[in-house]
C-alpha cells in the first residue's frame, strides 16, 4: 500500500488507501487485520452478512454450507442439467433464424447473458428464471438493481442515497424479484422439506440449489428472511456478467489463435 489520499470532499470523514500493484492487493486479501465486511447505509438491502462480507469462522461456516452445492458431483449436475441444455436451446434458436446469406448471426454478449442468467437462476433456485422468457425478465430486473445498488465505496464513505431515482428503481426491482421469483420458490422448498421430514417425499426430490439450503437452514443465519434474500440476490448477480465476459475473452483468444495458426501455416 503506497499512498493515502484524504477524502476531504466527503460528508463522512474517511481515508482512502490506494493499492497500486498486485503485491499490495495480495497482501490486503490475506491480511488478518483487514475485513471484507463493509458497514454503512445501503448494505442492509444488498450485501450485509452475505458470504462475500463475512470474515473468519463465520466466513468458513458459510462457505462450507454453500459448498455443498458443488459436492456430490455438483459441477456435473449444473453443467449437464442446466448449462448445456440452456446453451443448446439458445444455439438452436440462433440457427433457426439465419440471414438470407445463410449465416446465423448473434450478439454473443446478449446471448451469453441470457444463458448464464438461466444457469444463475438454477444455481440460486429461482425456478421462474430458468426458462428463456423467465431469465430475460429476471435479467432486466437485475440490471435495474445493479444500476442503483450502492458500490462498495458509497457504502464505506456513507454516500449512498436511497432517495435518488436509480436507487429507488433498484429497490423496487429488488422487491419484484423477491415477490415474483424468490418467495414462491422458497415456499416450494419449505413445503418439500416438511414432506421429507414426514417421510412423504424422498430427500432426492429436493432441488440442488441455494434456496433449498436456505429453506432447510443449512446456515442458521439464513433463518432470518432478509438474510436469505440478500444471499440469494448476491449469488444470482455473481454468476452472470462475470461468466459472460469470460466467454467473450475466451472466444477472442481462440479466434486470435486460429487466425495466427492460419497465417503461420501459409507457406
Ligand atoms: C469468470 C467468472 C467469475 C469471475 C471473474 C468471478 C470473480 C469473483 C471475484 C473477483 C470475487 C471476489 C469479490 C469480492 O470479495 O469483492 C468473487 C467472489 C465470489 N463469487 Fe465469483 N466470479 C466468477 C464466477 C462466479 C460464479 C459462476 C459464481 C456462482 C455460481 C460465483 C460466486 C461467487 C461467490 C459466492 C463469491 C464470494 C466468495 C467468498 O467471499 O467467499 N462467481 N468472484
Amino acid at each position: 500500500m503506497t499512498s493515502e489520499i484524504p477524502i476531504s470532499v466527503r460528508a463522512v470523514p474517511a481515508k482512502l488507501v490506494e493499492l497500486t500493484g498486485f503485491q499490495d492487493t495480495r497482501e490486503s486479501w490475506i491480511c488478518p487485520h483487514l475485513s471484507a465486511g463493509l458497514s454503512g447505509p445501503g448494505e442492509e438491502h444488498f450485501h450485509l452478512g452475505t458470504v462475500m462480507r463475512l470474515d473468519g469462522p463465520q466466513h468458513v461456516a458459510r462457505r462450507k454450507a454453500m459448498g455443498t452445492l458443488l459436492s456430490r458431483r455438483g459441477h456435473e449436475h449444473f453443467r449437464e442439467r442446466w448449462l448445456f441444455p440452456a446453451a443448446d436451446a439458445g444455439l438452436a434458436e440462433v440457427l433457426a433464424r439465419r440471414d438470407p446469406d445463410g449465416f446465423a448471426r448473434v450478439n454473443i454478449r446478449k446471448w451469453a447473458l441470457r444463458v448464464n442468467q438461466q444457469l444463475a437462476a438454477a444455481i440460486t433456485g429461482l425456478d421462474g428464471g430458468t426458462t428463456p422468457q423467465g431469465a430475460q425478465e429476471l435479467f432486466e430486473l437485475m440490471e435495474i438493481v445493479l444500476r442503483g445498488r450502492p458500490q462498495a465505496f458509497d457504502v464505506t464513505l456513507g454516500t449512498y442515497d436511497s432517495g435518488t431515482p436509480t436507487a429507488r428503481a433498484a429497490l423496487a426491482a429488488r422487491q419484484r424479484i423477491v415477490d415474483e421469483f424468490y418467495k414462491p420458490a422458497l415456499v416450494r422448498r419449505v413445503e418439500m422439506a416438511g414432506k421429507i421430514r414426514l417421510n412423504e417425499a424422498n430427500p432426492q426430490d429436493m432441488p440442488q440449489d441455494l434456496l433449498a439450503l436456505i429453506a432447510t437452514g443449512a446456515d442458521p443465519a439464513w433463518l432470518d428472511p432478509a438474510m436469505g434474500e440478500r444471499e440469494a440476490l448476491f449469488l444470482l448477480a455473481a454468476a452472470v456478467h462475470t461468466t459472460s465476459a469470460t466467454l467473450i475473452w475466451v472466444l477472442r483468444e481462440i479466434f486470435a489463435w486460429a487466425e495466427a495458426s492460419i497465417v503461420s501455416a501459409v507457406p
